[in-house]
């Protein structure tokens, strides 16, 4: 039995007023509001534990590094990877993205050597491709899609070459909601003996991830848009890869020992964790994981089904409704324009009615342009959603609707 009704006491701000309405929170894909059980796991942190982590033989500083520990131990079995060594906290996904980019390409990657990404991918999976290939002379090829936002994948099989070093797609798009056929992805890049990274940031929130079930090599996510604290994220990567990759960063914590002649690196994970890491972050983050769980990945996979599929179905009513993403396999994303109404118009108007969506290209500009539109107006649910919230949606674009 999903109880939205207690599910929404553990987030005091969804019962807020804004412009003297009710709230009607619906930008989860940007980031997630935070339950008041990680809000107290980390003021309790800060309160009756805070010191930093490894580096302490004193009492606090162990006491968090437990803390800190035990959360890179409820991550792995949250995404079900083999060991903590294959657990890297990061700021984000960006960062636990570029940590991949920078460090693989500087192993693995040399002049005229690709790399294959997708049109749907965000911003955080390009430029730092695009870094790497002013810098090395690498080459992007991108898999192109259909117009319903769906990899077409014979093209995706032809894109691979002798000089193909990496796959990174998203497995959930940021705009389109398009949940990608990863697993069959991951097996064609491994049939080249090609590692895949995944961009899990719009997936590990919403239904269950499982690494070695998916079999990727890397996966990036962040703990903000799962209920989680912000400046904090995850990088998943195979052991024998991890080894293989120089630091990304340098700084204490990931070294073994350090001489003017030579420095001895950590081994994983903390080789590629340089400085003192969020380890109140972490905490939150474990936190967070501890209340999806409580709640079950598949009874919030099935209730952000239903709110998604029902917000197409009631849209659709709309005159002059356009969707972007009408995938097969589809997540709780809802990106649409209504006529020629500009999205920064829509967003604006719904807004001053209390309804909380994102505007723009949502850092995926090269989707648009593929779509030939400048932007969209986004609506992304969260486990926190509502079919009354998603008839104010519906009832507020009318309303906008009618204004033009
Ligand atoms: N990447 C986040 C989004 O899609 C910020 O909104």
């Amino acid at each position: 039995m999903y109880d939205i009704n207690k599910i929404r006491q553990d987030f005091p701000i969804l019962g807020r007023e804004v412009y003297g309405k009710p709230l009607v929170y619906l930008d989860n894909g940007a980031t997630t509001q935070k339950p008041l059980c990680v809000l107290d796991a980390m003021r309790d942190e800060y309160l009756n534990v805070n010191a930093n982590v490894h580096r302490g033989v004193h009492y606090l500083s162990q006491q968090a590094t437990d803390l800190h520990e035990a959360a890179r131990e409820k991550v792995r079995a949250f995404i079900n990877a083999k060991s903590t060594n294959e657990v890297i906290f990061t700021r984000g996904t960006t960062e636990a993205l570029n940590l991949v980019v920078s460090s693989f390409a500087d192993e693995f990657m040399g002049e005229g050597d690709e790399v294959i990404v997708s049109t749907m991918e965000h911003h955080s999976n390009i430029v730092p491709w695009q870094l790497q290939a002013a810098k090395k002379g690498i080459c992007l090829k991108v898999i192109p899609m259909n117009d319903k936002g769906e990899i077409l994948m014979d093209e995706y099989r032809k894109l691979f070459s002798e000089r193909t070093r990496i796959v990174s797609v998203a497995h959930v798009s940021n705009v389109l909601g398009t949940i990608n056929p990863v697993k069959e992805m991951i097996s064609i890049a491994h049939e080249h003996g090609v590692p895949f990274m995944l961009d899990g940031a719009q997936s590990v929130p919403h239904f269950k991830v499982d690494v070695q079930d998916l079999d990727c090599d890397f996966m990036a996510f962040s703990g903000h848009k799962m209920y989680g604290p912000t400046g904090v994220g995850v990088l998943y990567g195979k052991e024998d890869w991890l080894d293989r990759m120089p630091p990304y960063q340098g700084g204490g914590e990931m070294i073994e020992s350090v001489s003017f002649e030579k420095t001895v690196f950590e081994k994983l994970p903390f080789k590629f964790e340089a400085g003192t890491p969020d380890y109140v972050a972490t905490h939150g983050l474990a936190t967070a994981i501890d209340y999806l769980q409580g709640i079950g990945m598949d009874e919030i996979q099935r209730h952000e089904t239903d709110l998604t599929e029902y917000a197409m179905k009631r849209m659709r009513e709309i005159e002059g409704m356009r969707f972007f993403g009408e995938a097969d396999h589809k997540d709780a994303v809802v990106s649409f324009l209504v006529g020629d109404i500009h999205h920064l118009d829509m967003g604006t108007l719904l807004d001053r009615l209390g309804i909380a969506v994102r505007t723009g290209h949502h850092c995926a500009e090269p989707l648009m342009i593929r779509l030939g539109i400048q932007g969209t107006v986004r609506a992304s649910f969260g486990l926190y959603n509502t079919r009354e919230e998603v008839d104010t949606l519906v009832e507020g674009i009318k309303r906008v609707s009618r204004m033009f």
